[in-house]
């Protein structure tokens, strides 16, 4: 039978976070979706105003929806790092340890920039952050005695052809967009199967699972390479892109099925099952040869613990 939203278990008792949770976006799908089966779940973005109207739009849509918000800019790291202390005095003072993190913020083909930590602001955004955030809260979700954390990739992962393993304070040759935003979902995928082996061997109650939502019709475009065209032609380009796009609350499904399916394999990749996982109902699917790649997963691993100071047991 297909994943439906239906099949989300009873999540009464249970506390979320999920980054990113802009209105229209998958993010505010995904918390609308644990928020409606009963979870308490803690909206974690960048901008006060944006999180006040999906906290509203929310209450709206999920009466009685238990939520709490706190201020995260993944793209520094002691921003990271702050939202992180924030999450974890929100779960205890607000009841219990958490059970479930949803990695799900992120940019596209932004134009080049770096960060304050002087860091490419994509890989920044879409993974440094994201891994030093995991990190961070791995105390509370192993405190839950069975949580899963939920990183959120692309088809787009398919299309590096290698892993981001230069040094990441460098800038070598020429700023590729597309390519970058490839390599930071690719690393999405990376760092999900190496957190899996790593929980498991350091025997830690939390399972790992990566997500992709197809292709669903956010700003996630207009937020990032449209913002370099010149305005007819970006709002051509995003018409086209949302003509052939699921809803951004289908492409909500692989991250929510992800989340809370029982019983479903650590590691496991949830997609979209049609045109070529670019829509439909949510499924198991295949991540890229070199997104399996241990080795390559083990060296993103450690030049990430370097990066952002963090070492996991
Ligand atoms: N839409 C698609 O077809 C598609 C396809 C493949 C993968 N994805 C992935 O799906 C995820 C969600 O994207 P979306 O399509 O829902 O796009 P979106 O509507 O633009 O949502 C992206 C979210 O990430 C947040 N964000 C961006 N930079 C941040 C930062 N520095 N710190 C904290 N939050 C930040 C945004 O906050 P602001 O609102 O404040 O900017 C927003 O809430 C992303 O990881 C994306 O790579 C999307």
């Amino acid at each position: 039978m297909p994943w439906t939203t239906s099949d989300i278990p009873d999540l009464t008792g249970k506390n979320a976070v999920v980054t990113g949770p802009t209105l229209g976006g998958i993010g505010y799908f995904t918390a609308r979706g644990l928020a409606a089966a009963g979870a308490r779940v803690i909206l974690a973005g960048r901008s006060w105003e944006k999180l006040d109207a999906a906290a509203a739009a929310l209450s709206e849509e999920v009466p009685g929806a238990r939520l709490d918000r706190v201020a995260l800019d993944l793209s520094s790291l002691q921003a990271v790092r702050a939202g992180a202390e924030a999450i974890a005095a929100a779960t205890f003072d607000g009841g219990g340890p958490l059970h479930l993190l949803v990695n799900n913020a992120g940019v596209m083909a932004t134009p080049q920039s770096r960060t304050v930590d002087d860091l490419d602001l994509q890989m920044a955004t879409n993974h440094f952050g994201p891994f030093l955030l995991t990190g961070l809260l791995l105390e509370p979700l192993a405190e839950s005695g069975e949580a899963r954390i939920v990183t959120v990739s692309s088809m787009m992962h398919k299309l590096a052809r290698k892993a981001p393993l230069g040094y990441p304070t460098v800038q070598v040759g020429r700023y590729s967009p597309w390519n970058v935003y490839s390599q930071s979902k690719l690393a999405n995928l990376l760092f999900t199967f190496e957190l899996q082996r790593r929980l498991e061997k350091a025997g830690l109650p939390i399972s790992a699972y990566a997500a992709h939502p197809g292709l669903a019709s956010t700003r996630l475009m207009a937020n990032g390479t449209s913002r370099r065209l010149i305005a007819p032609i970006a709002s051509i380009s995003e018409a086209a892109v949302h003509a052939m796009a699921q809803t951004p609350e289908a492409g909500a499904w692989p991250a929510l099925m992800a989340a809370t399916y029982p019983g479903l394999e650590p590691g496991t990749y949830i997609g979209p099952s049609d045109a070529f996982e670019a829509r439909g109902v949510p499924k198991p699917v295949t991540a890229s040869r070199l997104a399996r790649d241990p080795e390559a997963a083990r060296a993103l691993w450690e030049l990430s613990e370097q990066t952002t100071g963090i070492a996991y047991p």
